[in-house]
């Protein structure tokens, strides 16, 4: 039995890569699963899940969304890959909004019901790029610094109130959004599409694969199960972040 057994859990970004990992894990250990999508299809993932669906843009009001939850994973991210020099200035700002600003604005949503029931786990999916930097990932770089920094301050005003806040923070992933930008990658570091994977990568892991959605899900639902782990990252980078 998990501690998040019969507790009711709300991941973003849940129709696909490691929200959909972390979500199935959840619902696998008892949980009642809120997925929440900006694409319609999580209706249907959250009906195979075992779930409950809701389809809304991140960057919007939260308010619509069910504020009694338990375990809350802000994970909904996208990436851009371009020098700051030529970096859309609206889309650094959406960015930061949907990665930083969505966070706060859940957070800040679900933990009255988390303080009034003396136990609530908030699980955010930052990166590598939350405690390293790479050229060209100046919005995706600056709202996972910003995530790290607010899940600290979560935790340590959630303390007194049972409320762990900690980072999950993986190298790169075998997901959508890693596939993506292979295309943008190889244009603005001047080498092949089919170079990507070894020279951007694995280069500076020392595990040489990617990580799969599921051993993200594992490293969210452990920090679940702990209730003195918290204010901190658990990097899941193959060693990245060891150099
Ligand atoms: N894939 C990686 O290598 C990797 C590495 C480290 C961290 N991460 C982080 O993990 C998280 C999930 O990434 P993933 O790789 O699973 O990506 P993904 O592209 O597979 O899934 C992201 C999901 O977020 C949703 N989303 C995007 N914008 C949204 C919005 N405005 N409102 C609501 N939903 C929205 C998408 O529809 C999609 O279903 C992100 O925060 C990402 O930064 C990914």
């Amino acid at each position: 039995m998990s501690s998040v057994t019969g507790h009711t859990a709300l991941v973003t970004g849940a129709a696909s890569g490691i929200g959909l990992a972390c979500a199935r894990a959840l619902a696998d250990a008892g949980a009642k699963v809120h997925l929440v999508d900006l694409d319609p299809g999580v209706r249907d993932i959250a009906s195979e899940v075992g779930g409950v669906g809701h389809v809304l843009d991140l960057t919007s009001s939260v308010s619509a969304l069910p504020a009694e939850v338990d375990v809350l994973v802000n994970n909904a991210g996208v990436q851009h890959v371009a020098p700051i020099h030529e970096f859309p200035a609206e889309r650094f700002s959406a960015m930061v909004e949907l990665m930083l600003g969505a966070a706060f604005r859940l957070t800040r949503h679900v933990l009255p019901h988390m303080y009034s029931r003396g136990w609530g786990r908030l699980v955010h999916i930052s990166s590598v790029h939350g405690l390293r930097a790479s050229a060209f990932k100046s919005a995706y770089v600056a709202a996972k610094h910003g995530l790290e920094g607010f899940s600290k301050v979560a935790a340590l005003e959630g303390a007194p109130h049972g409320v762990t806040s900690n980072c999950v923070a993986p190298g790169y992933v075998r997901t959508p959004l890693v596939e993506k930008q292979i295309a943008d990658q190889a244009r603005v570091h001047g080498i092949s599409e089919a170079d990507v994977s070894g020279q951007i990568f694995l280069q500076r892991t020392a595990v040489k694969r990617l990580i799969e959605p599921s051993e993200v899900a594992d490293a969210v639902m452990w920090l679940c199960d702990n209730s003195f782990v918290t204010g901190t990252s658990l990097a899941v980078d193959g060693g990245w972040t060891a150099q």
